[in-house]
């Protein structure tokens, strides 16, 4: 499947969930079998190797992190919105394209000098990614690099993250 093609199962919904913004909608990617596969299957092929853990963020980056780390024989780590964990957890609070939120890890969950992987659905600002990471890195794991279906470069998030150093990669862009 060419990437042309890939792009195209994915929808753009004008004004959601705010006026002014064109959300990129991966659901119609996500139902479609053969282009689910093949995301999956390129976001496994780019990424970096010897990972111990892929990181999925909530909600969206969960699907793809768990297909992901099966492809590389990886452990799964749910990164979850502020409130919904249970035991002691690692916060962060983080400000996005349209609005603000909190990320959360169970303690236990990072295991120090883990080579993780951070994969998400999407990335625009690099606020929900930067925070993400800063949660790995404070609990002593390192952040290996990082994996999206979908960069907004306008936005500038991946270039905030290679800009920090992190191998960080997109299969598709939406200028
Ligand atoms: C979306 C997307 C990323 C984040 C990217 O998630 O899945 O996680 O925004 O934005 P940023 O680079 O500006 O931080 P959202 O917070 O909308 O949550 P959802 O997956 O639960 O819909
Ligand atoms: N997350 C942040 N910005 C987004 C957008 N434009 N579409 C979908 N998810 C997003």
């Amino acid at each position: 499947m060419t990437t042309e093609h890939l792009k195209s199962l994915i929808r753009t919904i004008p004004d959601f969930p705010r006026e002014g913004i064109r959300f990129r909608d991966v659901s119609t990617l996500m139902v479609d079998p053969d282009g689910f596969t093949e995301a999956v299957e390129r976001m496994a092929s780019i990424a970096p190797q010897d990972i111990d853990l892929v990181a999925g963020i909530e909600a969206r980056g969960f699907l793809f992190a768990g297909a992901v780390a099966t492809k590389l024989s990886a452990g799964v780590l749910m990164v979850r919105k502020g409130g919904k964990l249970p035991g002691d957890v690692h916060g962060r609070d983080y400000a996005l394209e349209y609005g603000d939120d909190r990320l959360e890890v169970q303690v236990g969950n990072v295991p120090r000098g883990a080579r993780i992987l951070l994969v998400d659905d999407l990335i625009a600002t690099g606020g929900t990614a930067l925070a993400a990471c800063e949660l790995m890195e404070d609990a002593g794991a390192e952040v290996a690099g990082a994996v999206f279906l979908i960069d907004l470069p306008d936005l500038g998030g991946a270039q905030r993250l290679r800009d920090s150093g992190l191998d960080t990669h997109a299969l598709i862009s939406f200028e």
